[in-house]
């Protein structure tokens, strides 16, 4: 039996940045033989150890625990200690794959970045439990299987930022807490232990840093690569201000409401009440050149022609039975 090793002959376009000595970033390429079984972090440890001493990059548990190793591949958010090169040649259909840090605007060095603005918002946060401690319990306190599905695998988040740093909002927005911290969020606001939700949803509630600036492109469940689902939780979040009457009057809840107003009174959405109900009507005129081009293609329609569902009932039935909230 033939016991060579089978390899691919892979280029390496990796980022390179020094931000005490470097006035701007550059790449350098390496190529090498690698075998079917090589992880990425394998590959960084190879540049360092083989090529370039200086090159730098995190790493520590190496079994996809810590999150330190999480970098981009071709702009695909991975945890280097996890992902098979080979994997990515494929997925790619190329031999020169390109390795640069999570966010290039906070290098600090090569793959290393700086996580500071992260570790603060996600502090904000309260990411831990809160609760009444008896001092001298008589047993422990037990949290049953079906509460614990509640979390909803929030608490599989290892913080390595690969949901924030491929958000876009992040990227615009200074304040946005972050897809990383909205789950961290939840996965204590669900906690049946926990006593601090309404502490902190009155912090996720406000426009701008909180959950409502969230524009649903679900980059962040794209990138987790624990399949935390980020998104799915700043929705329950959602839901939390809305269950909790701590949801105040603005663009995002009156969408949302509107959302269902609309749903109820004609089974589908109508769009340019949306807008109205949402924006309030004077708001609405600054659409206006919008909602002229969208009535010429026939996506708006005048409110006494708007059609309604031919499943009219069935939809309010259904919308009355999953709601749990007034608003
Ligand atoms: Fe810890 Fe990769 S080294 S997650």
């Amino acid at each position: 039996m033939s016991t060579e090793r089978i390899t691919k002959k892979l280029t390496f376009k990796t980022f390179r940045f020094n931000s005490e000595t470097d006035f701007l970033p550059y790449f350098k390429t390496y190529e090498m033989e690698v075998g079917k079984d090589e992880l990425v972090l394998d590959i960084l440890n190879r540049i360092k150890w083989e090529f370039d001493g200086s090159f730098s990059y995190r790493r520590s548990c190496r079994h996809g625990i810590c999150g330190a190793c999480a970098i981009k591949v071709n702009g695909k958010p991975v945890l280097s200690c996890k992902q098979n090169v080979w994997e990515l040649v494929d997925i790619f259909q190329t031999d020169t794959l390109l390795l640069e840090p999570q966010s290039k605007k906070r290098v600090v060095k090569d793959m290393i970045i700086d996580r500071s603005d992260f570790w603060k918002k996600h502090a904000q946060l309260k990411p831990y439990l809160e609760a009444e401690i008896d001092e001298h319990p008589e047993e422990e306190i037990k949290v049953s299987p079906k509460e614990a599905e509640e979390l909803l695998e929030a608490d599989y988040c290892i913080q390595c930022g690969s949901c924030y740093y491929a958000c876009p909002v992040v990227e615009v927005n200074e304040e946005y807490f972050g897809p990383a911290q909205f789950a961290k969020a939840y996965r204590f606001n669900a906690d049946v232990r926990d006593t601090a939700k309404t502490d902190r949803l009155e912090t996720v509630r406000e426009m701008g840093p909180g959950v409502w600036d969230c524009v649903k492109c679900f980059e962040c469940a794209e990138a987790c690569p624990k399949d935390v689902n980020p998104i799915e939780k700043i929705t329950k979040l959602h839901n939390q201000l809305f269950e909790e009457g701590l949801a105040q009057d603005n663009v995002a809840t009156r969408h949302a409401v509107g959302f269902k107003h609309s749903i109820i009174k004609h089974g589908i959405l109508d769009e340019g009440e949306l807008v109205r109900y949402s924006e309030g009507n004077i708001g609405v005129l600054k659409h206006l050149p919008e909602a002229i081009a969208m009535f010429k293609k026939g996506k708006i329609v005048m409110p006494w022609n708007m059609p309604k569902s031919k499943n009219l009932d069935e939809i309010q039935t259904l919308v009355k039975s999953s709601s749990k909230v007034k608003f």
